[in-house]
């Protein structure tokens, strides 16, 4: 559903030119929770930013296939195909969380019932927070609140960076629960982690390390011979 095709991505740093992503490809499918592993500085951010649309590759390139607008520029996707949750938020202080998380659907009424909101936030334990203001609420509760949003519409594609970093143990075990439940109603969801719980959880585990793909891996799908 998703190729990326070649991707290099390089930043300028002084004198020194940084290749944030080395000839990366790969293909991702629905029905999986993928993990983008690696440690900081190994290019998952902006792995996730190109696919986004909201940064450009020096080379190479990402194609969408059914049932997103095929060959659609990642720029011209909307919240209702491509869902992201950066690990910035982008939540609107003006907006209660109720109203960050109905956002999509009211910038895109004809996207489609999606799911409900207030269903959304009791299943991400916020649903006592719908009237506040994020700025008025924790890290982890703004946190749900951009998972929420994502949520929202129902995306064929679901990217977060880091989406459980604000969350305690619980928490995590939560939101990774119900985006895979997402990956598993046939979406793609791709999210950056370097959280080993996260991983554990994961179908399929990318590892990224200076820009290049260092392992791709089926942990569950091993067969059990091989078992450590
Ligand atoms: N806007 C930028 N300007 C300069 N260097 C950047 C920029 N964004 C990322 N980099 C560099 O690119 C590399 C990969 O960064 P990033 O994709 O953020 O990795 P990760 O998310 O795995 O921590 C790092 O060396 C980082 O410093
Ligand atoms: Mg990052």
């Amino acid at each position: 559903m998703i190729e990326v095709e070649h991707l290099t991505r390089r930043f300028r740093r002084g004198a020194e030119t940084v290749t944030a992503l080395d000839d990366v490809s790969l293909t991702l499918g629905p029905g999986e929770l993928t993990v983008a592993a690696g440690p900081s500085g190994s290019g998952k951010t902006t792995l996730l930013s190109i696919i986004a649309g909201f940064e450009r590759a020096d080379a190479g390139r990402v194609r969408f296939a059914e049932p997103l607008p095929p060959d659609a520029p990642p720029e011209s996707l909307t919240w209702r195909h491509l869902a992201f949750v950066p690990q910035g938020l982008a939540l609107l202080d003006e907006l209660t969380v109720a109203e960050n998380v109905e956002l999509p659907a009211l910038l895109d009424p004809d996207a489609g019932p999606g799911r409900r909101t207030a269903e959304l936030l009791d299943g991400l334990e916020i649903g006592h927070l719908a009237d506040r203001y994020p700025s008025l609420t924790s890290g982890g509760e703004q946190q749900r609140t951009a998972i929420a949003r994502a949520l929202r519409l129902l995306p064929p594609v679901l990217l977060g960076d880091e989406p459980t970093g604000h969350q305690d143990r619980d928490r995590i075990l939560l939101v990774v629960a119900l985006l895979r439940a997402h990956a598993y109603a046939g979406n793609v969801v791709l999210i950056s982690s370097h959280d080993e719980a996260v991983i554990d959880l994961a179908d399929r585990v990318i590892t990224l390390a200076d820009g290049r793909v260092v392992s791709d891996d089926r942990p569950g799908a091993r067969p059990a011979a091989s078992a450590r």
